[in-house]
């Protein structure tokens, strides 16, 4: 069976972007055609601003609390923190020393990220798409459901797989492909048509939480910025306006629709119909899995002890698979 892997940073809260972009899709791809392993990613969430000690493992059990009140089960997939399954720090190594970095520079994240203070970033973060490699490859996984923005870092990967196999001259490491599908694979921010969905973004109305309370998200979709004109009928009409198309797009996301489907039924609507509409709809949706999460962090140990054999499980993938690339780079096996 063919292995999916992907994961989170648990850099922060969840938002709507984060579960439609990605946990949602995670969830549809758990079953039989595929084995599935999730991740909090906490030594990608260290890369960037530093955070208390406390705030991070809050962080990661939020997160773990998150993926599986929104349908991750831990029996159908392997559910894991990044840093409890130490063959991915490992294999990340051995990409620093196999990616370029020219490769790097090129990341638009980084750029992005780092912005004209690229001298007082962490090494961390200018490495950290070769650590995404190594958790994807570690697993020998080839489908690796993202949302739009780590397209290119899934790229890299294959980048790395190639010269690996290509350096040492074996067809070891598989090429992974980015899974970006669905109506809502770039979020936008409710104030911004141009700028993503982020959990970092300063402005808190700028986007929806997984833990915001239905007056919350009632009153960020009432005030979200959209453009005077009605809903046009098909997409094509939504071409050259952001805001009215991100809202679309959640809603069709939401309602497992197609943007298409969506615009026959709200063609035509003004927003001020729209928007009540959409705000209900995300209310239905997001309010159980909230109501959940909260459950489940009353439970900590109950998440500790599925993150600890989530990692029994994934490194009896991840071990092998290790031991076979020291193999072929020339470590000397313990006795
Ligand atoms: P991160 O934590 O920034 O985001 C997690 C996932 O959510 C998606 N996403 C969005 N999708 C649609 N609209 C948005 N506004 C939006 N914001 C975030 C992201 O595309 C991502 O799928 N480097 C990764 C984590 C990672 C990873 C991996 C992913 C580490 N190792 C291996 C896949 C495979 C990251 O920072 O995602």
């Amino acid at each position: 069976t063919p292995r999916v892997f992907s994961g989170i940073q648990p850099s922060g809260g969840l938002t709507l972007g984060n579960y439609l972009g990605a946990i949602k899709r995670f969830v549809d791809m758990q079953g039989e055609e595929f084995e599935t392993v999730y991740c909090m990613v906490d030594l990608h969430a260290i890369t960037a601003k530093f955070l208390e000690p406390e705030t991070l493992r809050k962080n990661t059990r939020e997160l773990c609390a998150g993926f599986i009140a929104s349908g991750i089960d831990p029996e159908k997939s392997i559910l894991i923190n990044q840093s409890q399954v130490p063959e991915h720090a490992q294999l990340g190594w051995i990409f620093n020393c196999v990616a370029r970095m020219g490769w790097m520079q090129r990341m638009t994240q980084f750029k992005d990220k780092a912005g004209k203070n690229a001298q007082n970033q962490s090494l961390g973060l200018f490495a950290y798409p070769a650590l995404m490699a190594a958790d994807i490859l570690i697993y020998h996984a080839t489908h690796v459901p993202v949302g739009e923005d780590q397209k290119q870092h899934v790229e890299l990967t294959r980048d790395i797989a190639a010269k690996f196999n290509h350096d040492y001259g074996v067809d070891f490491f598989p090429m992974a492909e980015p899974v970006i599908e669905g109506a809502a694979t770039r979020v936008m921010s409710l104030r911004d048509g141009s700028k993503k969905m982020s959990k970092s973004d300063p402005s808190d109305a700028s986007r929806i939480n997984m833990t915001d309370d239905a007056d919350a998200i009632a009153k960020k979709i009432r005030k979200a910025k959209t453009d005077p004109d009605a809903l046009p009928s098909e997409a094509k009409g939504l071409e050259e306006r952001p805001e009215a198309r991100n809202l679309v797009n959640i809603y069709a996301a939401l309602s497992e629709q197609s943007v298409d489907q969506v615009l026959t039924e709200v063609g035509g609507k003004q927003f001020g119909e729209f928007k009540p509409m959409l705000a209900e709809l995300a209310v239905d949706k997001l309010a159980p899995i909230s109501s959940e999460m909260a459950r489940l962090m009353n439970e900590q140990d109950e998440i500790d002890r599925i993150l600890t054999r989530g990692a029994e499980r994934a490194r009896e993938i991840t071990a092998p698979i290790l031991r076979q690339t020291y193999d072929i780079v020339g470590m000397v096996p313990p006795v």
